[in-house]
This record gives C-alpha cells, structure tokens and sequence, in this order.
C-alpha cells in the first residue's frame, strides 16, 4: 500500500472546513494530526472529515486488476469464438485497469528439442504452429498489451489468422518486420517454447482449449462462466468500485 501523505493544499482544505466554528464533541475526540485523518475510517470520522477523504482516497485506487489468462491455440475455433465474443469486448469494455488478461498461444502443441531447437507439433497442423508463433513474437514486440492484443484480436476474427497478421498488425500499428522475423528466428522459438512451458505447468492440466484461470484458478465453473458472460465473471470478481460499465450489464445481476 502506497504511503499516505496529504498535500499542502488539501492540508489545508481540511483545516479549512474543520477549523473553525466546530467545537463539537466529534471535533474534540479528534487527538490525530492531520497527516494521519484519511488513513483511517474512524480517525476521519472524528476529525470530521469523512467527506473529504472519500474524494481524496478513492476506494478503487488499490484494487489489483482480475487476471484472465487464456490458453489457446491460433486455429481453434472454440479459442477464436471466445476470443471475439467475449475477451476482446470485455475488456474493450473494462480497460487494463480492471482485467488482466495474459495470453498464452500453445494450447494442444506438442514440443520435442531436435537439433538445437524446438519443434513444435500442433493439432490444427503447420498453419497453427505458425498462427501461435506469430501472435508469441506480436506479445514480444508491441510495446505495450493494448497494441499486442489490437493485432492478435484482429487475427483471431478473421478468416485466416496466419494471412491476416501483416494486415493486422499494420492497423494496430504494430510494424509486422520484425514480428516475421522474430517468428523464424532462434528468440522466436525460445519464447513459444516458453508458452509451452507455462501451459505444461498448468494445475489443474489443461484437458482442452480454449483452458480460462481467473486469478490463477482454473475450475468447470469458472470456465462456463467466462466462455458465457466474462464481463459478469469479472465485474462480480473485482474489488474495487465496479466501473460504470458492470452496472450497465444486462443479463445478470450480481448476487
Ligand atoms: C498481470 O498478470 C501478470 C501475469 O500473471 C502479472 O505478472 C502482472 O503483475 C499482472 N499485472 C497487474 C497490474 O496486476
Ligand atoms: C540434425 O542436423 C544434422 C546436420 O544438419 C542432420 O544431418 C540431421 O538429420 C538432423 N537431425 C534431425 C533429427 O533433424
């Protein structure tokens, strides 16, 4: 938790409106100093200043954002479905600040290490291996998730992910050079074994893609949940001040 300090100007706010004229019997328990009356709810109770706090400390300032990890393959058609109907509108909806997604493109591979680098097998064949290795480098080059995940989104709904990725990449401007060029070389192939490795260490194992963990977790209930209405899974799971848009969900009402 960051550490508390008022500044000057809401220093002396607080002072303002506390100051003078109230010399209650709330205003007379106040024995803290000011440096410490938003710290606590009963301390800003006494120093009546209870107001004044709430502007001052949002109550969402520290809530972590919930952590949606997807575990997929490029050519699954039940990974690209979940994909466009309910990850990328949700977190259109929601922003970074309220889901976490991580992106783990392997799915149902196999690897074996041949001749000094990995090779990678993959249900849906060649195109799929190829699919996964292009949106592991599009996570290593964009500079930030909103860009990576702009390009892999664009390649999941369309109707072939592995053509459309030069065009996909070019509309979240994301240079597809070095995204190619990462996917056939040695880095390229170290960073999709790497996904290998965070979907082999799975617990529960994945039995299926797309495989969804919230916060970590992995159960049947989790992932009914997030494959039928995400936005409600994660509005419901996040501890902050639920943002304008998980009032605004239709079909379910939180319990
Ligand atoms: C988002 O999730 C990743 C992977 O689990 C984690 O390393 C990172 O710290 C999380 N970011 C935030 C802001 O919680
Ligand atoms: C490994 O590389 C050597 C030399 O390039 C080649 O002769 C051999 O067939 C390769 N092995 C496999 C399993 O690909």
């Amino acid at each position: 938790m960051a550490k508390f300090v008022i500044p000057s100007t809401i220093l002396c706010l607080l002072i303002g409106i506390v100051g003078p004229g109230l010399p209650t019997v709330e205003s007379l328990q106040c024995v803290h100093p000011p440096s410490v009356w938003c710290s606590d709810k009963a301390i800003a109770k006494s120093c009546q200043v209870e107001k004044q706090c709430e502007k001052w400390n949002p109550p969402t300032a520290q809530a972590p954002p919930v952590g949606v990890a997807l575990y997929y393959e490029s050519l699954c058609p039940g990974c690209r479905e979940f994909i466009a109907d309910q990850l990328y509108p949700t977190w259109q909806k929601l922003g970074n600040d309220v889901i976490n997604i991580t992106l783990v493109p392997y799915g149902n591979a196999k690897e074996q290490f041949v001749n000094n680098s990995w090779e990678f097998t993959c249900q849906h064949g060649v195109q799929e291996c190829r699919g996964n290795i292009l949106e592991t480098c599009i996570l290593y080059v964009a500079k930030d998730f909103t860009t990576a995940f702009e390009s892999i989104h664009c390649m999941e709904a369309s109707t072939d992910p592995v053509t459309s990725a030069s065009q996909c990449c070019d509309e979240a401007s994301l240079g597809f050079g070095p995204v190619s060029d990462c996917s056939t070389s040695s880095t390229g192939n170290k960073l999709e074994h790497q996904m290998g490795l965070l979907t082999e260490a799975l617990d529960p194992p994945h039995k299926y893609t797309p495989w969804i963990t919230l916060n970590g977790v992995h159960t049947d209930t989790i992932q009914e949940k997030a494959q039928s209405d995400l936005l409600s899974l994660v509005c419901d799971t996040y501890q902050g001040t639920p943002p304008g848009a998980c009032s605004n969900k239709h079909d379910v009402c939180p319990k």
